[in-house]
């Protein structure tokens, strides 16, 4: 950021979510494959702050790790907004830049909406701090903005202690403020709860400001979709689809085709080469890498996976964490590939499972051909040779290695290494009675 003073950042998920009724701590539910928290973390990271912490319930070891290595306060009980900033002001001692206040379960906020409001407060000599505001209407139950004579804000009044007049303002506290931080501990030590809820309210600085000759002024954003919270569980559904658009859009922007975006749903960290094709109905969990000039057809599953140049991936393909697919391949409907290292032009059409496998260029696998890798107690590698050729229904039992280029005949259940270039059936010879069906059936049709 362009202004040189330092910056802090209090980020508030003390509460208890109640509405969300989960015993997985709000601010760690996900978005895209990523908890919610990590992505406001990601966006305060691009102001440069000196200083990031996050308040927290006592006992909530799960956020701790997840924002690691921020600071975590722990605020004993959940007595309000100012209260919470109360918990954070030990690790912000002698501080005296910006302190941002954010709520963690308002994950959506950008650097650069952050950054007009930063610049709020910085703006005019005076101005103690600044209130990030929104106009709705109607107007949530949210804190409204009341504004004094001078277009500063006189102060913010939370909907449960609202006039019906106040009620119908339409200027909204979104939650997020920049604060001077020369100021904030005095402030804070000053925080009543003489209100509607008996909470402390962080919003009472307004008014705080005002008694000691400071304005105050709010930066109202026009962005509804930056500023929206999470509470339930509706709520999250909401914000997941705000992010999938951004990550199709930007999925397009570097030069992917999505046939009908809406029908394709991202990981926060999915990666999309140049001329990639993708047709509805494709999910990608996290960690999924696709080179350039990959088709990948409808209705595919990936985690953790990643596919080579120029393959061709479904319909009805499933790739399971640790697939890692070289250039050229082929996995078709109903192929599953889990932890398996397939080299260039491996197919494997349809109906097959490849589990824990180093696979050579060019391995061809028939229809409903299969590697077993587990014995019901541990997992075994299947080693298949350059150029192999696995007919359809094979059963490889790990441990095994299929030597290069060798055949392995429909049907076959091989238990044993086959050597290069080699032939392998493993299969009943067939017992034929000629006439038997034709007896059976005039016999039947008699009695
Ligand atoms: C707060 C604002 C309101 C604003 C709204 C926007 C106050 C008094 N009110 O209201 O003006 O319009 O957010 O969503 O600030 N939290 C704690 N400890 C607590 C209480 C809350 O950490 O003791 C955290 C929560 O985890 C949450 C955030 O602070 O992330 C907001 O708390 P919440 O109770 O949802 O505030 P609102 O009543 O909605
Ligand atoms: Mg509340």
């Amino acid at each position: 950021m362009k202004n040189d003073k330092p910056l802090a950042c209090i980020i508030l998920a003390a509460g208890q979510g109640k509405r969300m009724k989960s015993a997985l701590p709000k601010v760690l539910h996900e978005l895209a494959g990523r908890p919610m928290i990590l992505w406001l973390l990601d966006e305060v990271a691009k102001l440069g702050p000196e200083k990031i912490i996050i308040v927290t319930a006592p006992g909530a070891q799960q956020v701790a790790e997840a924002v690691s290595p921020h600071a975590i306060a722990v605020q004993e009980k959940p007595l309000g907004t100012g209260d919470a900033v109360k918990a954070a002001l030990p690790a912000l001692k002698n501080f005296t830049g910006d302190v941002l206040i954010l709520l963690g379960d308002m994950p959506l906020i950008t650097a650069k909406t952050l950054e007009a409001l930063i610049e709020k407060r910085r703006q005019k000599a005076g101005t103690g701090l600044a209130v990030l505001g929104a106009e709705f209407d109607p107007p949530p139950a949210f804190g409204r903005l009341v504004l004094g004579p001078g277009g500063a804000l006189a102060r913010i009044v939370e909907e449960k202690d609202a006039t019906i007049d106040e009620r119908s303002i339409k200027l909204c506290n979104t939650g997020a403020f920049c604060v001077d931080g020369a100021r904030l501990p005095e402030w804070v030590g000053r925080l009543k709860n003489n209100n509607a809820q008996k909470e402390f309210y962080i919003t009472d600085l307004v008014e705080l400001a005002s008694q000691d000759d400071l304005e105050a002024h709010s930066f109202i954003t026009r962005n509804h979709d930056e500023v929206r919270g999470v509470n339930s569980r509706a709520d999250l559904a909401i914000l997941e689809r705000i992010v999938q658009q951004k990550l199709r859009a930007s999925a397009m922007e570097n030069g992917a085709t999505l046939i009908d975006p809406s029908a394709v749903y991202f990981s926060w960290d999915t990666k999309l080469g140049h001329d990639v094709i993708v047709e509805p109905g494709v999910f990608f969990g996290p960690g999924v890498t696709v080179d350039d000039n990959v088709h990948i057809k409808a209705f595919s599953h990936f985690e953790d996976a990643h596919i080579g140049q120029g393959s061709v991936i479904g319909p009805f393909a499933r790739l399971r964490p640790g697939a890692k697919l070289g250039e050229g391949c082929r996995i078709g409907n109903f192929v599953e590939v889990k932890n398996s290292t397939l080299g260039k032009g491996v197919k494997a059409n349809h109906l097959g499972y490849i589990g824990d496998a180093d696979v050579g260029a060019g391995v061809n696998f028939s229809c409903g051909a299969i590697t077993i890798n587990y014995d019901g107690f541990e997992k075994h590698r299947t080693v298949i040779g350059t150029g192999a050729m696995i007919g359809s229904n094979v059963n490889l039992i790990a441990p095994i290695e299929i030597g290069d280029g060798a055949y392995i005949a429909a049907g076959s259940t091989i238990t044993k290494d086959i050597p290069p270039d080699a032939l392998a059936v493993a299969r009943e010879k067939p017992f034929i009675k000629e006439g038997w069906a034709a007896a059976k059936r005039s016999k039947k049709k008699k009695a």
